[in-house]
């Protein structure tokens, strides 16, 4: 009886959690037309319709900057910003917008620090992500030239990259070199495979996750996110008190 106990082992059956509780989205592409994410302005403002719906009262959407195939400024994706809330004002979309970036760490990533001339969101965070095929060289040395320039680094969906999975040294060395940590809230569905399901559960349990995300580029992410709203480790991390989606 036990064994099967253990097979089977079901999480409690939640009620819809309204994801309202996170206040704000951390981390998606909608601006249209700038990066593999929102396509057109029509569909921009029907994603932003949707997070609006599903409770959330604003969203800080992250551009990709990346020097080999996104080639995004400070100029473009603050225009592209602009323009965004003119549509949403015209619609009457009741949600706010803000913008910063999803910086890829590559030599340029390096310079912008230097040039002290990264955009931020709240009290000067900044998001970055790493290559997904092997872990960059760098990483250590750009979370403390970050910190030295007065920024607070964030690591976009840490749960995702094959070469952390269950490396919590490495993990809690991050943290303790003043790095804040990122999970993407469809990490949950399995839609990045078993292992990154695993690792989502894990890290939350574990309870070193600042910050959640849709990282949303089309409705697909917003139909998976509405559908975890009575998973277990969702309700676990939007109760956490001091996560920061609540105050940014
Ligand atoms: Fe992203």
């Amino acid at each position: 009886m036990g064994i099967f106990q253990n097979i089977f082992k079901k999480e409690p059956k939640l009620e819809p959690l309204d994801l309202g509780i996170l206040q704000t989205d951390l981390h998606s592409h909608l601006i249209p037309g700038i990066d593999d994410g929102s396509k057109s302005m029509e569909m921009s403002l029907d994603l932003l319709k949707r997070f609006s719906a599903l409770g959330y009262k604003k969203v800080i959407t992250t551009p990709h900057i990346m020097s080999d195939y996104y080639k995004n400024t400070p100029e473009i994706i603050l225009g592209g910003l602009e323009k965004v809330k003119e549509a949403i004002a015209i619609e009457g979309i009741n949600i706010e917008i803000e913008a910063a970036a999803e910086y890829y760490l590559d030599h340029r990533f390096r310079e912008l620090i230097k040039e002290k001339n990264l955009l931020t969101f709240g009290d000067r965070y900044v998001l970055f992500e790493l290559s997904f095929t092997a872990e960059p060289p760098g990483v250590k040395e750009a979370i403390f030239e970050m910190i030295m320039e007065g920024y607070k680094p964030i690591l976009a969906h840490i749960e995702r990259y094959p070469f952390y999975i269950n490396e919590w040294d490495t993990i809690n060395n991050l943290r303790e070199r003043g790095c804040l940590l990122q999970l993407n809230i469809n990490s949950l569905s399995g839609q990045y495979g078993p292992q990154v399901k695993k690792m989502a559960e894990t890290i939350i349990d574990k309870d070193l996750i600042d910050v959640v995300g849709s990282d949303c580029h089309h409705m697909g992410h917003l139909d998976l996110m509405e559908n975890l709203r009575t998973n277990f480790h969702l309700h676990k991390i939007a109760n956490k008190p001091n996560l920061l989606n609540k105050i940014l």
